[in-house]
């Protein structure tokens, strides 16, 4: 009994917060069996202003390293940090793309308006064979997004046959005379995007009645089995989700979508990506944190109808969403990308780990040149922005086995507001090494972290750090390296446990080895 209240004592010592700066971390040994999927890492390329052309496909003459007209350097810079997947061809693009227009030769692929982004014309000159080419470049999973908004349930059955079938029928010889002997096997892939809104504006009922027809006719074909993901909710609407949990069955589909966009101020008036002052960065952390309730409710609501955690959550659009940079075309939805952005990016895939029993594939929008980008080019000049920095550091995650925490962080307010100060996750990999990622968002105070580890061995620590002078700090053409990791030396051995001095405004990866 004595032995009992001392270990209790000493445990609610350790809960206590001893001062405004100082946090408690305990990290605990994984009894579920939860594993983070690679596929939370996933990314988004539609065809949206600079993202595929002039991003991904640029022209022939540019003088860059290319297959084709793919950019080299943005592939090798996307298979550094480990890109699991890649969705495609959008977004509200998605739904008003016909993929027969994307294949064959090139200069009589026939043209289109696009309506959604800028109205500008696309060539289709990218289409299916390019996309899955540059996949296969990445070493990638291609997540492929079928149009139920303007299609048919034909085109999207004939598109799976194109993609996925080894037998003979008109599509694999369509297939095979434009070059690719092969099926591919997708497995990833989209019925409708955003169908209640431009997808096809439906209502709930309605789309879930397409979902079921559709998903009849998109086929497995042997060593292809799909993973459909059903459209899912915008934000809050927890409705949305009830709607499709209850009436699609749970073996007809992989997943169910959730979208959620940081948008600093509104949709009218969203904020500049550069020039904010602190309550402008208080408010875009508070609504990137409000990721944690929606991820909450919408698994809670699944729960109910998939206790087993069947039904995966695939948050495939997420991100902070700017005004676009000064000068640039609005249907581009070109930004800079700052500090605050990493720290959005850090502490929403915090989220996501610590809930990766449901969330098991998410995609940040979009890789190069649009909305929260990794990469931003300009001509042959390419830079990596602060966000892809933290999928540097945390794809160490990618398959590990979720360590749960509990975590008790001082707050950082603003006003009557205030959020945790310090956000974090942990994983154990498979040769034993124990990753934790944690973000300080106070641009104040450093927080001094007291970890606890429970029956988990390690005898070394290293860390990296991401942080800057400013949370508006940004990588240029000229200056692309002012936000990038850097060695991190504030974390301390101590027993079994860990302190840690966490700097302001920070990303830190901390790596433990025997
Ligand atoms: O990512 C930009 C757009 O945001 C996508 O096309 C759409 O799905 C969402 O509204």
């Amino acid at each position: 009994m004595k032995k009992i209240l001392s270990s209790l004592a000493a445990l609610l010592s350790f809960l206590y917060v001893a001062g405004q700066n100082d946090a408690t971390l305990t990290i605990q040994q994984n009894n579920t069996g939860a594993t983070i999927s690679r596929h939370i890492y996933g990314h988004f390329s539609e065809h949206l202003g600079r993202c595929i052309y002039d991003g991904f496909w640029v022209d022939e003459k540019l003088p860059v390293k290319k297959k084709d007209r793919i950019r080299l350097d943005v592939v090798e810079a996307l298979k550094k940090i480990q890109i699991p997947n890649l969705r495609w061809p959008g977004g509200c693009f998605a739904d008003e793309y016909h993929w027969r227009d994307g294949i064959g030769p090139r200069d009589q692929r026939p043209k289109m308006v696009n309506t959604n982004w800028g109205g500008v014309t696309e060539d289709n000159s990218f289409g299916t064979h390019e996309f899955l080419e540059l996949c296969s470049l990445l070493g990638c999973e291609p997540y492929i997004s079928g149009n139920v908004g303007s299609g048919t349930v034909e085109e999207m059955n004939k598109w799976v046959e194109y993609l996925n079938f080894n037998g003979e029928s008109p599509m694999t010889k369509m297939r095979k005379q434009n070059g690719r002997e092969e099926p591919w096997n997708v497995h990833f892939w989209g019925v409708g995007n955003e169908s209640w809104g431009c997808g096809g504006n439906m209502t709930a009922a309605r789309y879930a009645d397409e979902y079921r027809r559709y998903a009849v006719f998109a086929k497995n074909y042997p060593g292809a089995a799909l993973k459909k993901i059903a459209c899912g909710a915008s934000s809050d609407d927890y409705k949305w989700t009830e709607t499709e949990m209850q009436n699609i069955p749970l073996n007809q589909m992989w997943g169910l979508s959730l979208h959620y966009y940081t948008v600093p101020r509104n949709w009218q008036k969203k904020g500049s990506a550069t020039a904010f002052d602190e309550q402008e960065y208080f408010t875009t952390m508070k609504k990137c944190l409000y990721m944690e309730e929606l991820v909450s409710r919408h698994s809670a609501i699944m729960d109910h109808y998939d206790p087993q955690k069947r039904v995966a959550l695939a948050v495939d659009e997420w991100g902070i969403w700017t005004d676009v940079e000064p000068g640039t075309n609005p249907g581009f939805l070109y930004q800079q990308n700052s500090l605050r952005d990493a720290l959005v990016a850090a502490s929403t895939l915090n989220i996501f780990n610590n809930h990766c029993d449901r969330v098991r594939l998410a995609n940040l929008a979009q890789t190069v040149n649009v909305l929260q980008a990794l990469i931003l080019t300009d001509k042959e000049k390419m830079l990596l922005t602060p966000t892809y920095y933290v999928f540097d550091l945390f794809k160490a995650h990618q398959d590990a086995k979720l360590l749960p925490i509990l975590l008790n962080s001082p707050e950082y307010s603003m006003g009557d507001e205030k959020i945790p100060s310090v956000n974090a996750s942990a994983s154990v990999d498979s040769n034993n090494v124990i990753h934790v990622t944690l973000v300080n968002l106070d641009p104040h105070r450093t927080i001094n972290v007291s970890t606890q580890i429970s029956n988990l061995s390690w005898k070394t620590v290293d860390g990296q750090v991401l942080t800057a002078a400013k949370y508006t700090a940004v990588n240029t053409f000229e200056a692309p390296h002012t936000v990038q990791p850097a060695k991190f030396n504030g974390a301390k051995k101590n027993g079994n446990n860990l302190n840690v001095s966490l700097p302001p405004q920070s990303v830190v990866l901390l790596e433990m080895k025997n």
